[in-house]
C-alpha cells in the first residue's frame, strides 16, 4: 500500500447476502485478521429477511440491515440499498451470494467499485447451480471467479479466479464443498488487492 493510502481512514465495506453468508464470513474473518488490511466492514444488507448469515454477521459486531424486494421494481429496491450504502460510506460493494441482478442505476452509484464472487471460472457456466452445470457439461476443471460487476448476469471483467479439478466421483455437493473453500480464500485475497487499488475519499 502506498504511503498516501496507509494515512487515509479505514476502507468501508458493505456486503449483500441473500443467504448462508459464508463468503460474508470469510471476508469479515480477512478484514479482522489485517489480511484485508486498513478496512472495515461498514455494513451487511440482505434482501431476504432469513438469511442465516445475518446472524453470523451480527455475532461478529457488524451492523445489519435487511431491504426487502416486496412488490417494488427493482429500481426502487436498489435506490433504497444504495442509500444506505451511501449512509455507511461504503467504498466497496461485495456481492456475496446476493441472488439478484443489480440495476443500472446501482452499477453506476459504484461503477467499478462493486465485486461479486461465482462459483464457476467464468465466462463459462453464468446463472444459477453452476457446480451443477459444470458437471453436466463434462469439464474436467472449474473453480471460481472473483469479477467486477456490471448490467449483466455474472459478467464484468475478472479480476481473480481459481481452478478446482472436477473428479470422475464428484457430486454437485463434493464439487460445491471443494470450490466454496477457495472462494473463501479468493474473495479476501481479491478485495485485499481492489482495496490498494480504489481511492479512499476522506
Ligand atoms: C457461493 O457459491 C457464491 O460463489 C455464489 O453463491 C454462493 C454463496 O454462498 N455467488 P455463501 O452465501 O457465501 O455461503
Amino acid at each position: 500500500m502506498s504511503p498516501d493510502l496507509a494515512s487515509e481512514r479505514r476502507a468501508r465495506i458493505g456486503i449483500l447476502i441473500s443467504g448462508r453468508g459464508s463468503n460474508m464470513v470469510a471476508l469479515a474473518d480477512a478484514v479482522r485478521d489485517e489480511r484485508i488490511p486498513n478496512a472495515e466492514i461498514a455494513i451487511v444488507i440482505s434482501d431476504q429477511p432469513n438469511a442465516a448469515g445475518l446472524a453470523k454477521a451480527a455475532e461478529r459486531g457488524i451492523e445489519t440491515l435487511v431491504i426487502e424486494r416486496g412488490v417494488r421494481r427493482r429500481a426502487e429496491h436498489d435506490r433504497e440499498i444504495v442509500a444506505a450504502l451511501s449512509a455507511k460510506n461504503v467504498d466497496l460493494v461485495c456481492l456475496a451470494g446476493y441472488l439478484r441482478i443489480l440495476s443500472p442505476e446501482f452499477v453506476a452509484a459504484y461503477r467499478g467499485r462493486i465485486l461479486n464472487i461465482h462459483p464457476s471460472l467464468l465466462p463459462a457456466f453464468p446463472g444459477l447451480e453452476a457446480q451443477r452445470q459444470a458437471l453436466e457439461y463434462g469439464v474436467r476443471m472449474s473453480g471460481c471467479t472473483v469479477h467486477l460487476v456490471d448490467e449483466t448476469l455474472d459478467g464484468g471483467p475478472v479480476i481473480a479466479q481459481r481452478t478446482v479439478p472436477i473428479r470422475e466421483t464428484d457430486t454437485v455437493e463434493s464439487l460445491s464443498a471443494r470450490i466454496l473453500a477457495e472462494e473463501h480464500k479468493l474473495y479476501p485475497e481479491a478485495v485485499s488487492a481492489v482495496l490498494a487499488q480504489v481511492a479512499i475519499k476522506a
